[in-house]
C-alpha cells in the first residue's frame, strides 16, 4: 500500500513537472536533481538546511578548486623525462689541440725585442730595487713603456697614495701626477699597478695588482697583444706552429691519419690550433668501441726550446673536446697537456635534449634564434658564446636544446 502511494505520488510529481516561477522551478529542481545537497537545502528542516548548505558549499569549492588545479596542470605544458644509460654507436667528438705557446721565438724575436728588453728591465727593478744598475743608461726603446707604464703606489700614508714611476731616474715621463723618483720603495712596500690613460693623456685610472708577478705577467701580456694585433693574420698564422711541426703522429682506431686530416684555426691566445674530426667537410666519424684502443691517438712535438718567453707560464698542449661544428672555446673550456708525459682522456657523455615550443623556450639548433653568430666565418652552429648582442626588440632567449 505504501509503495503504491509512494509511486503515485512519484508520478504526479514527474507529470507536473517544472512551475512557471523561480521558486517553483528551483523547488522542482531541488526536487528532481539526483544530487544530494540542493534537494536537502531545500526540503529540510531549517539547522539540517543550513548544515548542508554549508557541506554542499564546502564540497562545491573543493570541486572547483581540482579544476583549477587540473587545467592549470595542463596548460603549464610538463614533461616527464625518459632517461637511458648505455653505449651505443655516437658521433667521435671534435678534438681541437694548440699549443701552449701560440708563436715560435725565433719568428717574432724581432717584433718583441724591445718589450723583452723593457721586461728585462723592469723585472731587475722590481725584483732587486737596491742594486746600483750597471746598465741604468742602456738603450731601452720608451715608446711602449710610455703607453701603459706599471708604476708603484706608495700608500704608506693612504691618505696620500704617492705614485712613483718605475723608470723616473733615467726617462721623463709625460704623464699626470708628476711621478716620483722610484727608489724610495720597492714591491714589498709598495702596490704595483697599471696607469691606463685616455688618448690624449688627461684621464688615468690605475689598474691595482695585489702581486708584483701578476702585474708584470698581465703587463707583458698586455703589450704583446697590442704588438701582435697590429700584424695581419696571415703573417701570424706563419710565425706559430705548423701542423706538420706539432703533429708527429696520429691514430684514429686502426687507421693512421696526420695532419692533413685536421682542421686549422687561427685562435688569438693559443696561435695555430687544428681541429680532427670538426664534420665540416664530411660527415663525423663513428665511435663504436669504447677504450684506448678505439680512440684518437696523438704524438706532439711542442717546440718547447721555442716557446715566447714571459708569454706562457705553461708548456704543454691545449686540448677540447667539444661538438661537431662548434666553435672550439679553448682559453675558456679547453684542459692542458703537460710536456713530455702520456696523457689519456676518457669521456662519459650525458646528452640531454630539451623539448621546444609549447614546453618551453628552447630552441632546436639555434638557427631561428635572432642573434648575429659571431664565428660565423667558421660555419659554427648556436652556441651562447658565439652570440653577439641581441638586435633591439623582443625575441625569443634561446638556450641550445
Ligand atoms: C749591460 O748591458 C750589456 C749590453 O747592453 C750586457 O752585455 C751586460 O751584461 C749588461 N750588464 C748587466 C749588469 O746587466
Ligand atoms: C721604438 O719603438 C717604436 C714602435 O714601437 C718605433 O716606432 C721607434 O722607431 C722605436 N725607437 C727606437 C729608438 O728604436
Ligand atoms: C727631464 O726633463 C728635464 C726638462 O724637462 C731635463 O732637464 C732633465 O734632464 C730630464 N731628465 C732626464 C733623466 O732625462
Ligand atoms: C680628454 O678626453 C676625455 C675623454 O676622452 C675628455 O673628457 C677630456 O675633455 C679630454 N681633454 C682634453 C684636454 O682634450
Ligand atoms: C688603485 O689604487 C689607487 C691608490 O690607492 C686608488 O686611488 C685607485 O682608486 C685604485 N684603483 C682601483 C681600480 O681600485
Ligand atoms: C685522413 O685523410 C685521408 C685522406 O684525406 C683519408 O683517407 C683518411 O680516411 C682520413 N683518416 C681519418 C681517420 O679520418
Ligand atoms: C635547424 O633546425 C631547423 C628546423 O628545426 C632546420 O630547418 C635547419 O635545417 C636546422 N639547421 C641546421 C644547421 O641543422
Ligand atoms: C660554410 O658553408 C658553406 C655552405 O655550406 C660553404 O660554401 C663554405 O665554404 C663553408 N665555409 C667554411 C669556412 O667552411
Amino acid at each position: 500500500m505504501q509503495v503504491k502511494k509512494y509511486l503515485v505520488k512519484c508520478l504526479h510529481r514527474l507529470q507536473k513537472g517544472p512551475g512557471y516561477t523561480y521558486k517553483e522551478l528551483l523547488v522542482w529542481y531541488c526536487d528532481n536533481t539526483n544530487t544530494h545537497g540542493p534537494k536537502r537545502i531545500i526540503c529540510e528542516g531549517p539547522k539540517k538546511k543550513a548544515m548542508w548548505f554549508v557541506l554542499t558549499l564546502l564540497f562545491a569549492s573543493i570541486v572547483f578548486w581540482q579544476w583549477g588545479v587540473f587545467i592549470r596542470t595542463y596548460l603549464s605544458w610538463e614533461v616527464s623525462v625518459s632517461l637511458s644509460v648505455g653505449f651505443k654507436t655516437m658521433d667521435f667528438p671534435a678534438v681541437t689541440i694548440c699549443n701552449a705557446s701560440p708563436f715560435q721565438y725565433s719568428k717574432v724575436k724581432h717584433l718583441l725585442k724591445d718589450l723583452d728588453q723593457l721586461m728585462e728591465a723592469v723585472l731587475e727593478r722590481i725584483v732587486a730595487p737596491e742594486l746600483p744598475r750597471a746598465n741604468a743608461t742602456r738603450a731601452l726603446n720608451f715608446t711602449l713603456w710610455n703607453h701603459t707604464p706599471l708604476v708603484l703606489i706608495d700608500e704608506r700614508n693612504p691618505h696620500h697614495p704617492v705614485v712613483l714611476d718605475l723608470f723616473a731616474d733615467n726617462h721623463n715621463v709625460s704623464a699626470s701626477g708628476s711621478p716620483a723618483p722610484g727608489r724610495a720603495c720597492n714591491a714589498q712596500q709598495c702596490k704595483v699597478a697599471m696607469r691606463l690613460c685616455c688618448l690624449n693623456g688627461t684621464v688615468c685610472t690605475f689598474r691595482n695588482f695585489t702581486s708584483a708577478t701578476q702585474a708584470v705577467t698581465e703587463w707583458y701580456i698586455l703589450q704583446a697583444t697590442n704588438i701582435f694585433s697590429q700584424v695581419p693574420t696571415q703573417e701570424l698564422v706563419k710565425m706559430g706552429y705548423s701542423g706538420e711541426q706539432l703533429i708527429l703522429a696520429c691514430l684514429f682506431g686502426a687507421e693512421p691519419c696526420s695532419y692533413r686530416n685536421f682542421t686549422a684555426l687561427f685562435h688569438p691566445d693559443y696561435g695555430n690550433c687544428y681541429i680532427f674530426n670538426w664534420g665540416t667537410a664530411e660527415r663525423a666519424l663513428p665511435s663504436s668501441n669504447p677504450g684506448v684502443e678505439f680512440g684518437l691517438k696523438l704524438i706532439l712535438d711542442l717546440g718547447q726550446e721555442d716557446y715566447v718567453p714571459f708569454l706562457t707560464s705553461t708548456a704543454g698542449a691545449r686540448l677540447l673536446l667539444h661538438e661537431q661544428r662548434s666553435y672550439p672555446f679553448v682559453k675558456e673550456e679547453g684542459i692542458y697537456a703537460m710536456s713530455g708525459t702520456e696523457t689519456s682522456i676518457g669521456v662519459l657523455v650525458d646528452k640531454l635534449e630539451r623539448k621546444g615550443k609549447p614546453y618551453s623556450q628552447c630552441t632546436v639548433n639555434g638557427s631561428d634564434v635572432p642573434i648575429h653568430n659571431l664565428y660565423s666565418d667558421y660555419n659554427t652552429t648556436y652556441s651562447i658564446q658565439v652570440a653577439a648582442a641581441l638586435p633591439p626588440g623582443p625575441g625569443p632567449s634561446g638556450r641550445p636544446a
